[in-house]
């Protein structure tokens, strides 16, 4: 079908370049003639704020005529977006890479490039050098706006790059593919202070650096007229939004100030740090129907002991405090989690600590972890590292506890009617599905597409981690 469109194809071209004075529209018309046919691929790894950074790789791609497909052989370019947070987010990226080889030496003029979080370790370009011979680009998490220029010279010599710099900058104006329509990830800052001690990724994505208010606004404000429907705000611990900006403000002023923009959208945002969760962005929550009644609060550990040699600075006393004074407010808010289990010298008494917030907090979901030991942290140097078996044995209990949660709130869903943003078509099941504001995942059958549209479902079968009912209507 493509070969089809060549002659039209040219013709467009040539009359737009004769009328254009516009240097970078003229050499994104010219990118898209030489790279005409190519195709890109983009590996993710990791957290939301990959998934993100890798639209960004999308769209510079795109920018300069590469189209999107889904397998090895078919790409012409294939980016790596690594993560580290992890030993074994690492390892799958490194197995995957090294799967490559063999394609590379059938098709030498296949691109591969590997950037994110795993290359900004200490020695990683290096390692991934001597390892990959046959990877051509190498760049960093701050490297991402060099990345389009990368390739143009990996392209044009056939010589392998590397670009990581110091994380200190903030890039705005890189185009975007989003992948994730109607939701839709805008970054609000950079890089993490925090330095807790099992945690690489101060060392990764460095000091933090927030967008300015007007750059966030203005983005939202475009994604909202382009017909997203859910805004998710990003950063690693976005209660310390503004504070290294020169006009004073805060996260709670930033939500509240996207909150006002006009038309019918959710947000979220994510992560927030306990230590810095404050009444104020709680009646920030509390005044707009916009904001989901869905706060994400890491806790960790609910270990008093654990929490401090994890430098996070609360007691599982402070962090219950803050979720009573969140649902005082709120009565109906949804608190969910990141939990660790097999921090050093975590004992089963400190463990059990952990599962008593648990049971407290009545989480609505949590991402549940076994601390993964990471070179340069702390944490990794500290005695009394934990055996995997134990480690094993306590996931499975925690896991297992957070199960038996969501099964006890799950029927108090029966029979209500939920409103939800249809995000999907499940092919296989045959459903629609979408999220309440909540975060549960809710199923339903309809003879009409509906994804990006609020609807009414009356729930009749309630699942412990999603929950199935009949359409209603559309909210108009
Ligand atoms: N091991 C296991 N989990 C970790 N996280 C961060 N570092 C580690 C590590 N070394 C988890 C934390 C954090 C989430 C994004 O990843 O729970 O909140
Ligand atoms: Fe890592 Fe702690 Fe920063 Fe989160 S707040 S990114 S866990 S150092």
């Amino acid at each position: 079908m493509r070969y089809l469109k060549i002659p039209r194809l040219f013709k467009t071209f040539k009359s737009h370049f004769a009328k254009t004075n516009d240097k970078n529209l003229k050499k994104k018309l010219f990118y898209n003639i030489i790279n005409f046919m190519k195709k890109y691929k983009v590996v993710t790894y990791g957290c939301q704020m990959n998934e993100h950074e890798s639209e960004k790789l999308g769209g510079i791609l795109e920018a300069r005529g590469y189209e999107k497909c889904l397998s090895d052989e078919e790409a012409d370019v294939i980016v790596f977006n690594t993560c580290c947070v992890r030993e074994n987010a690492e390892q799958h990226a490194y197995g995957n890479i090294g799967a490559l080889k063999g394609l590379k030496k059938k098709k030498k003029s296949l691109i591969i490039a590997v950037g994110g979080c795993m290359t900004q370790q200490k020695g990683a370009a290096e390692k991934l050098r001597s390892t990959f011979p046959f990877v051509d680009i190498v760049f960093g998490t701050d490297n991402l706006g060099d990345f389009g220029a990368l390739l143009d010279r990996a392209v044009e010599s056939g010589k392998h790059f590397a670009e990581i710099t110091e994380n200190d900058t903030v890039t705005e104006g890189l185009p975007f593919r989003r992948n994730s329509y109607p939701n839709a990830w805008v970054n609000v800052m950079y890089g993490c202070n925090n330095f807790c001690t099992y945690c690489i990724v101060p060392y990764v994505r460095g000091r933090e650096r927030s967008r300015k208010p007007e750059d966030v606004i203005a983005e939202v404000k475009s994604l909202v007229a382009e017909g997203y429907k859910e805004i998710t705000l990003l950063g690693q611990n976005v209660n310390s939004y503004g504070k290294d900006l020169e006009e004073k403000t805060d996260f709670a002023e930033l939500l509240a100030a996207v909150a006002e923009i006009d038309g019918k959208f959710r947000i979220r945002f994510m992560s927030n740090h306990p230590k810095d969760f404050n009444e104020k962005l709680i009646d920030v929550i509390k005044k707009y129907d916009k904001i989901c009644n869905c706060v994400h609060l890491p806790v960790q550990s609910g270990s008093d002991r654990i929490l401090k040699l994890m430098n996070r600075h609360y007691t599982a006393e402070d962090y219950l405090s803050k979720i009573k004074l969140l649902r005082d407010k709120i009565p109906s808010c949804a608190v969910t989690s990141d939990i660790m289990v097999g921090f050093p010298t975590e004992t089963e008494e400190d463990f059990q600590a952990t599962l008593d917030v648990v049971k407290k907090a009545d989480y609505s979901g949590a991402f549940t972890f076994v601390y993964s030991r990471r070179s340069g942290t702390v944490a990794d140097k500290m005695d009394g590292q934990i055996d995997d078996e134990t480690k094993k044995d306590r996931i499975m209990r925690l896991v297992e506890l957070q199960n038996s949660v969501n099964r006890a709130q799950s029927p108090a869903y029966n029979g209500k009617t939920v409103e939800i943003l249809c995000e999907d078509f499940d092919e296989k099941k045959g459903y629609y599905l979408g999220r309440d504001e909540y975060g549960k995942m809710v199923y339903f059958k309809h003879g009409e597409n509906v994804v990006g549209k609020f609807v009414n479902i009356k729930i009749t079968e309630a699942k412990s981690i999603s929950l199935y009912g009949d359409f209603i209507n559309v909210q108009e």
